[in-house]
């Protein structure tokens, strides 16, 4: 809840199917009871989104006209293909799975509403600033282990129709596998292009090319590990530094995926904008703090081998964008990518056999 909440309003944490998309009153006052459309003003503002599916990420700010205290909330609402339930909100109705967590704070759901077109998704408005995301490291591990620990119990426990929804949800389902950033081979002309220009990237394309056995060798084996929620999109914008702790927001990516998968995810992050020697400062300063705080029910082999997998995907798939490139040459890093495409080439290489 904001910091100068109105108590008088609590939350029901309702979960609705309306036919109509209703007006911004109605839908507060089915989430807030305690709620009159008269009682209160509401000042609204648009906050900066640009994820493909979403409509728009809203404030509001609660007056109270007789108390003047307010309520500051964030609505989400994400477009539907086909009448298609977001993950986000498919997510958002087991979240209290989290509500435990020490390391992460997630803000509070007021409620989920479906409509045929759009899920309408209301959390507490976090005030805070955006970490460093090198800093916070050992805090991340330490969150990630914990989302670790608690959702893969719940991914377990579950009724045959929770099962199906989980199925659905699941990584390894070829409409997420297929995406565009998950296929880096689709570089690979590129990077032929660039090693006819410099040819300290001669041969870096057969090489490349010869990750992809391995990599779909290190898929099977994840497919069979340990299964937990993972957040997957673990940027600057969704963190806040805050008096309450590190929050964390925007679960549009979550997937049903596997022990390790959100580590890879952060350090993919870091990658992407650190040179080598600052990654690796990172790296190690994560590895630890997640290998102590890694629960003892997860095979930790396995859980290394998953971090590596998605760190491999998502920083190859980075790497070898010709934005990537193009932005290296203009700024005359090229050496530096070099040393980022070896990075990449030799952790792969351990899995080969
Ligand atoms: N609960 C919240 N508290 C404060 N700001 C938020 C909250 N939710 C979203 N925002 C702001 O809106 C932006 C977009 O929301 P987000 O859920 O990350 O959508 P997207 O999926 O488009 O990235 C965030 O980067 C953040 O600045
Ligand atoms: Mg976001």
């Amino acid at each position: 809840m904001g910091t100068e909440s109105n108590t008088e309003l609590s939350i029901s944490g309702r979960h609705a199917f309306w036919l109509s998309h209703a007006t911004l009153e109605k839908r507060l006052g089915f989430l807030l009871p305690g709620y009159r459309a008269d009682g209160f003003s509401i000042a609204t503002t648009d906050l900066a989104s640009n994820a493909s599916f979403v409509n728009y990420v809203r404030h509001h700010r609660l007056t109270d006209l007789g108390t003047g205290a307010t309520l500051d909330l964030v609505e989400k609402s994400i477009r539907k293909v086909g009448f298609i339930t977001s993950l986000e909100s498919r997510f958002y109705r087991e979240r209290d799975v989290l509500t435990n967590s020490v390391h992460f704070k997630h803000p509070a759901c007021l409620g989920v509403i479906e409509t045929p077109w759009e899920s309408l998704i209301f959390t507490d408005y976090v005030q805070g600033r955006a970490p460093r995301m090198a800093a916070i490291a050992v805090n991340v591990a330490r969150g990630i282990a914990e989302i670790e620990a608690l959702s893969s119990r719940h991914v377990q426990r579950t009724s045959r129709w929770q099962a199906h929804k989980f199925w659905t949800m699941d990584f390894f389902r070829p409409w997420y596998l297929l995406r565009a950033r998950f296929n880096f081979q689709r570089f690979l002309p590129s990077v032929e292009k660039l090693a006819e220009q410099d040819e300290r990237f001669s041969g870096l394309a057969n090489r490349l090319r010869a990750l992809s056995p391995t990599l779909r060798r290190v898929a099977a084996a994840a497919r069979d590990s340990q299964r937990c929620f993972c957040h997957m999109d673990y940027l600057r914008k969704n963190l806040f530094l805050s008096p309450q702790g590190l929050q964390l927001i925007d679960w549009s990516e979550v997937k049903v995926g596997r022990i390790g998968f959100d580590g890879g995810a952060y350090l993919s992050a870091i990658f992407r904008r650190n040179d080598l020697p600052g990654f690796i400062k990172v790296r190690d300063e994560f590895l630890q703090a997640y290998a102590e705080a890694l629960d003892e029910r997860f095979d930790r082999q396995s859980a290394m081998l998953n971090l590596n997998y998605i760190f491999l995907l998502n920083s190859l798939w980075h790497c070898l964008r010709p934005e990537t490139i193009a932005e290296h040459q203009k700024k005359e890093k090229m050496a530096s990518l070099w040393e980022k495409y070896d990075y990449l080439l030799a952790l792969a290489l351990p899995a080969e056999s």
